[in-house]
C-alpha cells in the first residue's frame, strides 16, 4: 500500500484550492487513458467550497465535464431540494453551473423508494455503470472523504452493523448529524477507488486525524480507520487546525499535492 500524501494548507480556502488542483488533473489523465472520469462526491459541509471552485474558472474550463460521471459516497433519505440533501448541496454548488450531461449524474434515489430499495437500486446503478458481473465491484477513479469528528466516513458510523458488510455496495444506515435514515457505500467499494481523496478542516477534526493517520491501536474502532485504498492513491487535504496534532515528519506543508 502506498504511503498516503499529507497536504497541508494554510485555511480552508487554500486547501479547497489544492483539492481542486489535484481533482482536475486526475481527471484529465483519467479521461486520456480511458476516456471518462468516475467520482463520487462526499456530504458534509467541507467540500461546498471544492465544488464551488470546481464551478469557477480556471478549473470549469479545465476539466472534460463530457466525460466526467458524478455518484455519491451517501445520501440523507430527503427529498432532492430539502436542506439536509447531500445532491442538492452538490447541485447548487457545482452541478448547476458546468456543462455536465444530465445523464451522467447519478444521486442515491432515497426520496422514490424506501432506504433498503434505495441502497439496492443504488447497486444496480452501479453494476450497470462500471458492467459488472456477478462478484465484482466497482472501481471509482476518486471518492471524495470527508471525516466525522468521531471517526465517520460517508453514513458509515462507529459500531454500525453497516461496517461488516461484504457483499453489498450500498446499504441503508441511520445515524450522523442530522440523525436521518441515510444510504451509503460500503468499505469494500472506499477500499477499491484508484484515488481516495480526504478533506478535512477545523480544529474540532484534529485529534481524529492524528487517529486515524497514525493508525493508533485499534484502528478498526472508528470507521475511518478501516479505509484504505490497498492499490491505489492516498491523498489527504487538511488545513492547519485539522493537521495541528500532526507529527512534523509525516506532513508537506503548502504547495501542491
Ligand atoms: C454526510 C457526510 C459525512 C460528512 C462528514 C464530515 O452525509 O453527513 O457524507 O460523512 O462527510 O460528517 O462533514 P463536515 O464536512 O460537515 O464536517
Amino acid at each position: 500500500m502506498a504511503q498516503p500524501l499529507i497536504l497541508i494548507s494554510h485555511d480552508a480556502e487554500q486547501m479547497s484550492q489544492e483539492a481542486a488542483n489535484q481533482l482536475t488533473q486526475l481527471a484529465q489523465q483519467q479521461v486520456r487513458t480511458s476516456g471518462r472520469f468516475s467520482a463520487a462526491l462526499a456530504g458534509g459541509s467541507t467540500p461546498k467550497r471544492l465544488y464551488e471552485l470546481l464551478a469557477s474558472e480556471p478549473y470549469r474550463s479545465r476539466i472534460p465535464w463530457q466525460s466526467v460521471y458524478l455518484f455519491w459516497g451517501d445520501e440523507r433519505c430527503v427529498p432532492p431540494d430539502h436542506p439536509e440533501s447531500n445532491f442538492r448541496m452538490a447541485h447548487e454548488a457545482l452541478l448547476s453551473s458546468v456543462p455536465i450531461p444530465q445523464t451522467n449524474i447519478h444521486r442515491i434515489l432515497v426520496d422514490w423508494a424506501d432506504p433498503e430499495h434505495a441502497a439496492s437500486l443504488y447497486e444496480q446503478t452501479l453494476r450497470e455503470f462500471f458492467r459488472l458481473s456477478a462478484g465484482a465491484w466497482p472501481e471509482f477513479d476518486l471518492m471524495l472523504l470527508g471525516l466525522g469528528e468521531e471517526g465517520h466516513i460517508a453514513s458509515l458510523f462507529p459500531h454500525s452493523p453497516a461496517l461488516r458488510e461484504s457483499h453489498r455496495f450500498a446499504v441503508a444506515t441511520t445515524g450522523g448529524r442530522p440523525n436521518l435514515p441515510r444510504v451509503t457505500l460500503t468499505l469494500p467499494v472506499f477500499n477499491r477507488a484508484r484515488n481516495l481523496l480526504w478533506l478535512v478542516a477545523g480544529p474540532g477534526k484534529a485529534s481524529i486525524v492524528r487517529a486515524v493517520l497514525e493508525r493508533g491501536d485499534r484502528p478498526e474502532e472508528v470507521p475511518a480507520g478501516r479505509v484504505t485504498s490497498a492499490s491505489g492513491a492516498t491523498f489527504w487535504f487538511l488545513d492547519r487546525a485539522a493537521a495541528s496534532l500532526l507529527r512534523k515528519d509525516q506532513v508537506r506543508a503548502g504547495g501542491s499535492a
